[in-house]
């Protein structure tokens, strides 16, 4: 009973005080979030695992664009083809490997494929 009393009770003095600083604050930091998405200044994040074992052919950002890459004529991993793939199909094909691609479950643990195939997602285009 004491209880229900004070539930939709707002200390009136506080919010009236407290409102417009309140909302001008809100507005300043949602401003800010959108600046800084706009702006792409996200820090791109490379595993590296991936600068030490897919670089060489994949390229950065995926895009196969290296040497080996382009002999192996590799669809860049933020394309459509790469993407449409289950989760599920990434991993396995980054742990057991496909056609000239190595596999790498003995090289890597499975949380940090699973970092990898996060970090593909991120190149989606
Ligand atoms: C020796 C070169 C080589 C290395 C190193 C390599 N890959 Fe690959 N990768 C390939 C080839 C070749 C394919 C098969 C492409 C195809 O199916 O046409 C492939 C396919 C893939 C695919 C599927 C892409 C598709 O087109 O469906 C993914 C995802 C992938 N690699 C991720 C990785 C990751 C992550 C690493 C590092 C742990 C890695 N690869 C290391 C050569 C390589």
């Amino acid at each position: 009973m004491h209880n229900k009393e004070r539930k939709g009770r707002v200390p009136q003095a506080a919010t009236h005080a407290g409102s417009h600083n309140f909302r001008a604050s809100l507005e300043l930091m949602i401003a800010t979030i959108v600046l800084f998405l706009s702006t792409s200044a996200f820090p791109e994040i490379v595993p590296d695992t991936y600068k030490a074992h897919c670089h060489a052919c994949h390229g950065s950002n995926g895009a196969g664009d290296t040497m080996i890459g382009k002999n192996l004529k590799l669809r860049p991993l933020g394309s459509h083809d790469v993407q449409q793939q289950s989760d599920e199909e990434l991993f396995a094909v980054i742990s057991k490997g496909r056609d000239r691609m190595p596999a790498f479950d003995r090289k890597l643990t499975k949380d940090q494929i699973w970092d990898l195939v996060k970090y593909i997602r991120t190149l989606r285009k």
